[in-house]
């Protein structure tokens, strides 16, 4: 295991996820629980020198008031997802983060997020005030803590999707649009990723947020010699898609519909309830199925609110397909889960994969990660066992390669 500090940034620090990350790591380092859905923890990272669990430290940004140990309080109350004794075994780990959750920005955010947002909240006048803030964050916490590496990951809520223009596409353009506080081209998430980049700290957009992770930033983290992956964490009703599709491929069964059904209660599935913020999540959840069969069938996701859920996400898919002699056949699942439990560990393992990819000096998009991400970014294989392959051969690589460090 590796000795170096590693630090984490989560934007959207008060939320359900990140609530539910910096817990488990605590429950971790004090060996209270197992670390069930983290790949980092399996066989195939023996002998791989991974960031220790109590080498990471935690910190971040949001726009509403409240406590962490309170969002982890909603999931304890709420949902049952965490019990009062874990509650207890780390309020003091959560209180001990409480002075390093600083204020965010909710520029460009739409109407949804805008109301989330602490009843004293003072927008900046320039965009460029947002992103010195931002960075003097990032290295005052990585100077307090004596840390080698920050990875800043987004958790923030969904936001709009963002047109398309020339500062989505290219570096320069996205300049000179900070500079000129043009609020049409640019959004928060794209605030935050530009300074992080900028400070070099590994970056991931765990969200669907289109303006988190552009071409524009892409090109900035080749610059800066950063690594970066999203988008939008695959942690429930897509991963079972990613591994179910396939199978109708390989036995040349073909897929007429596919229709999700998903209803879930948390804060998460308040945001998505405005039309404009669910449609960054539906266009994620679109590309898989014709992606992986090569052709389009007849398939819609719906995204519900049940507010009674609260973390607890239900996702009922009907799969009708054809097979031989032109027999019409079906298949059905149900998945229900913890949203936020299914969530915590991956985001744990990238940090943990992040910072090793950093230390061995990997910069840009990271394709080994696919199989964490609903739409990984420049990867074409979206079955889930081929993005698997991918992370073991990425092991493999770095077993045989020369370590640098
Ligand atoms: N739970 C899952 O399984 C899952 C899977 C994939 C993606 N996601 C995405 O991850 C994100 C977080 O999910 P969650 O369940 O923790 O949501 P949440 O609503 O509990 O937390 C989001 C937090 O972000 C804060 N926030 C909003 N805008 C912000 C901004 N501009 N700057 C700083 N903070 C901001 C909110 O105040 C809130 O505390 C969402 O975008 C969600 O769609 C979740």
């Amino acid at each position: 295991m590796s000795d170096r500090k590693c630090g984490v940034w989560i934007i959207g620090a008060l939320g359900s996820i990140s609530a539910a990350a910096i817990a488990g790591a605590a429950l971790l380092r004090k060996d209270l629980i197992e670390p069930a859905g983290m790949i980092t923890s399996t066989i195939l990272f023996e002998d791989i020198d991974l960031v220790a669990m109590d080498q990471i430290e935690f910190a971040g940004c949001d726009i509403r008031e409240g406590k962490l140990l309170d969002s982890l309080t909603q999931l304890s109350d709420g949902s049952n997802a965490v019990s009062l004794e874990r509650l207890l075994a780390v309020k003091e780990d959560l209180e001990q983060t409480k002075s390093w959750i600083k204020r965010g920005t909710c520029r460009n955010c739409g109407q949804a997020i805008e109301s989330l947002a602490a009843s004293d909240f003072e927008p900046k006048r320039h965009m460029r005030d947002d992103i010195d803030e931002f960075r003097c964050n990032l290295r005052e916490f990585k100077r307090k803590k004596q840390l080698e590496t920050v990875v800043v990951v987004n958790l923030a809520s969904t936001e709009p999707p963002i047109p398309s223009s020339p500062s989505y596409e290219s570096l320069a353009a996205l300049e000179r649009s900070i500079d000129e506080d043009d609020d049409s081209s640019v959004r928060a998430s794209t605030l935050y990723s530009y300074s992080a980049v900028q400070e070099g700290c590994p970056y991931v957009n765990f969200t669907p947020s289109t303006g988190a992770l552009t071409p524009a930033i892409v090109q900035l983290a080749g610059r800066k010699r950063t690594p970066l992956m999203g988008n939008d964490g695959k942690t429930g009703e897509t991963l079972v898609k990613s591994a179910l599709a396939p199978m109708f491929l390989w036995r040349n069964l073909e897929v007429l519909s596919w229709e999700g059904f998903n209803i879930l209660g948390n804060m998460d599935g308040c945001i998505l309830e405005n039309p404009e913020n669910k449609s960054s999540k539906l266009k994620t959840k679109d590309h898989v199925l014709s992606k992986i069969l090569g052709y389009s069938p007849h398939s819609r996701v719906h995204i519900d609110y049940v507010p009674s859920l609260h973390d607890q996400k239900t996702a009922w898919n009907f799969i009708h397909f054809r097979g031989f002699l032109d027999a019409r056949m079906s298949l059905q699942f149900i998945w229900q889960g913890y949203d936020s439990l299914l969530a915590a560990p991956l985001v744990l393992d990238l940090v943990r994969l992040m910072e090793l990819a950093h230390r061995r000096g990997e910069y840009g998009l990271m394709p080994h990660l696919a199989s964490y991400f609903k739409e990984p970014l420049c990867v074409q294989a979206h079955s889930l066992h081929e993005q698997v392959h991918l992370l073991a051969e990425y092991v493999r690589r770095v077993k045989e390669g020369p370590f640098t460090t």
